[in-house]
């Protein structure tokens, strides 16, 4: 009768281990280097290299996986709502890899799918998570005591802060309606101060000679537009 010597046994069950470890993929930053509106997939380069062993050299050699091709990219969608944005060569994201082939899920978009192929922990089930941002490559401008939906840079915004103040920027103009708006909303207290002056300032040809004097009863805005101010709308 043959024995297996324990220690060798318990080095072929490490190899073992390690050799199935290997094989499976979970969770890696990445780099975005194309991105399909249309579909919402994107092709991704993993920001983090694998190692596979070398045989010749006897020991692991680092290399950089295939670009992963057409990955679902996830962007938080709800209850009739979905947040749009565009994703550029160069983003940064994290891939999550599923445990099971997620084409047929992908193809038809049906509840419950039955996966054709066996693969586990692929990459090519990846699935992309745009903004995780390495350290050395954090957003600029960054508050902690409000939310902000916008550029980068901040060159536009809509931020809402501790207050529940809703603050829209915009660095050149800000559109309500569409995009094509064009007519300019007035200043409520220049136009009211503006309007008062010169209406109380007004006269008239008089007909018998000369000119009329200023109106008798000045307009004020109390007493005439009480109302015709937004309290809650304001602008620069
Ligand atoms: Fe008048």
């Amino acid at each position: 009768m043959n024995y297996i010597d324990e220690n060798e046994l318990a080095e072929v069950l490490d190899l073992v281990g390690k050799r199935s470890n290997a094989r499976i993929r979970t969770t890696l930053p990445a780099r975005i280097s194309s991105f399909d509106k249309d579909t919402q997939t994107a092709t991704v380069v993993l920001a983090v290299q694998s190692y596979r062993w070398d045989v010749d050299l006897e020991e692991p050699v680092a290399y950089q996986p295939e670009p992963i091709a057409r990955c679902p990219v996830y962007f938080p969608t709800g209850g009739g709502y979905t947040l749009r944005f565009p994703l550029e060569k160069g983003d940064d994201c994290l891939v999550l890899v599923a445990e099971r082939s997620i084409d047929e899920w992908a193809a038809t978009g049906e509840a419950t799918n039955i996966p054709r192929d066996l693969r586990r922990f692929d990459l090519s089930d990846a699935i992309v998570l745009p903004g995780l941002h390495p350290t050395a490559r954090a957003v600029a401008d960054f508050d902690d005591d409000k939310l902000r939906l916008g550029k980068e840079d901040a060159s536009g915004m809509v931020e809402i802060d501790d207050n529940g103040d809703v603050v829209v920027t915009g660095s050149s103009s800000v559109k309500l309606g569409s995009s094509s708006a064009s007519q300019a909303v007035l200043k409520g207290d220049a136009w009211m101060s503006e309007f008062l002056t010169a209406f109380n300032a007004h006269t008239h040809p008089d007909p018998s000679s000369g000119t009329t004097g200023t109106p008798s009863t000045p307009l004020t805005e109390a007493t005439n537009f009480p109302n015709s101010k937004s309290t809650k709308v304001k602008t620069e």
